[in-house]
């Protein structure tokens, strides 16, 4: 199969864009892999970042913008999503796994293992274990609503000891939205077991659907008092390389004892990262470039449903709630490694399902230009066909 050479000249991309598109982990192929979007940043963002610039303001983060930037993160939390949180109780962190792996060292003890649902985002996979923690993985189920958590499985795992349950919501890689009443189940299970959750929330603002994010810290008081939430601006607002990520504590016990080590977390968030969270949580015209945003995100998804209904017989799809990942199933193609495949024969560059432990599935990142998703779809059709004549 000869590859088509992907080029981004005459697509009429912004510069960002290029960058995901020529993904220079895979040349010549689209780049549908890693979670950033190929749709670039928001003026508000863009503007924020050329005044710190200007400004001179390039040095080290202080007091002064911490504080702006945990009040307009409480003030989210609250207008967004009715979460009532102090800015006093929002640490920041550079990113959302090193929040992660700050959780794992200052709120476990040595050795506790930890409950990891999958398919999984990998660093939930892999972190624990670097830090000298066990990983119990519990696979979920998938039915003709979607992919579930293992709620029974997750409850054994904390019988056996486990001490922390991973919680990914919006799910990275299903796209699934869990439901006030599947969160309040989780948290019965885990509140029965006084072991704590980590809800990693950062895909929050991208949902595709008209049901509103459930922060999980929400659904009831014993949810609140064990979990800590990891957000960020940095997906919905496409960030992720100024680093800046927060914890959110809803338990005042969690709280103090972060107050004890967040300074040297702090020294790791950029100034930059910090002025882009508060022009993206603070600016009518931020708000106006994710609603514009999303309504490409949907359409995109539609795009990749009717894609896989219609051209790839063998794949199937359902469609993401959330977030811009199709988690495509592609076990009937009968394939080792169907990532690799679609590289190979479609110059498509998607994540291995294996790597989520979730062998047999691929991860598409559908945030690219429409003529761009269009292109890497019709290969990625054309190869399917094909392996289903052999
Ligand atoms: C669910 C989830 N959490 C965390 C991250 C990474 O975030 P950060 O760069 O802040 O560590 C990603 C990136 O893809 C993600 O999908």
């Amino acid at each position: 199969m000869s590859l088509p050479v992907i080029s981004p000249v005459g697509m009429d991309l912004p510069a960002a864009t290029t960058r995901s598109l020529l993904a220079t982990k895979y040349p010549g192929a689209i780049g549908a892999w890693v979670a950033e979007m190929a749709l670039g940043v928001s003026e508000p963002i863009q503007e924020a970042l050329l005044r710190e610039a200007r400004n001179g303001t390039l040095g080290y983060n202080d007091p002064t913008s911490i504080q702006l930037g945990r009040e307009s993160v409480s003030r989210r939390m609250h207008d967004c999503y009715g979460l009532d949180v102090a800015p006093e109780a929002v640490g920041f962190v550079s990113d959302v796994v090193s929040g992660f792996a700050a959780v794992l060292r200052h709120y476990l003890s040595a050795g506790e293992a930890v409950v990891v649902p999958t398919p999984a985002y990998t660093p939930f996979l892999t972190v624990p274990k670097q830090f000298g923690h066990p990983v119990v993985e519990v696979p979920g189920t998938y039915g003709p609503a979607g992919h579930r958590m293992d709620l029974e499985g997750i409850d054994r795992a904390l019988a056996d000891g486990a001490r922390l349950v991973v919680l990914c919501n919006p799910h990275n890689p299903t796209g699934r939205s869990f439901t006030p009443e599947e969160l309040a189940a989780l948290a019965r299970i885990v509140g029965s077991h006084r072991a704590r959750v980590f809800s990693d929330e950062i895909h929050a603002p991208l949902a595709l659907t008209s049901r509103r994010h459930v922060p999980y810290a929400c659904v009831s008081k014993l949810a609140a008092d064990h979990t800590i939430t990891a957000t960020s601006a940095s997906k919905a607002w496409n960030t992720a390389g100024l680093k800046c990520a927060q914890l959110i504590f809803t338990s005042s016990s969690d709280a103090a004892r972060w107050n004890t080590v967040a300074d040297f977390y702090v020294r790791s968030v950029s100034r930059l990262g910090v002025a882009a969270l508060v022009a993206a949580y603070e600016e009518q015209a931020a708000s106006e470039w994710l609603a514009k945003t999303l309504f490409r995100l949907r359409s995109n998804n539609t795009m990749v449903a009717d894609a896989v209904a219609g051209n790839m017989p063998g794949v199937e799809y359902q469609p993401a709630e959330s977030t811009y990942l199709a988690w495509l199933d592609c076990t009937r193609l009968g394939v080792d490694a169907p990532a690799a495949l679609f590289r190979q024969h479609a110059a498509v560059a998607m994540c291995e399902g294996a790597e989520f432990a979730g062998p047999g599935y691929v991860r598409l990142n559908f945030a690219l230009p429409e003529p761009v998703l269009e292109q890497a779809l019709t290969a990625m059709s054309r190869v399917v066909r094909e392996v289903m004549r052999q």
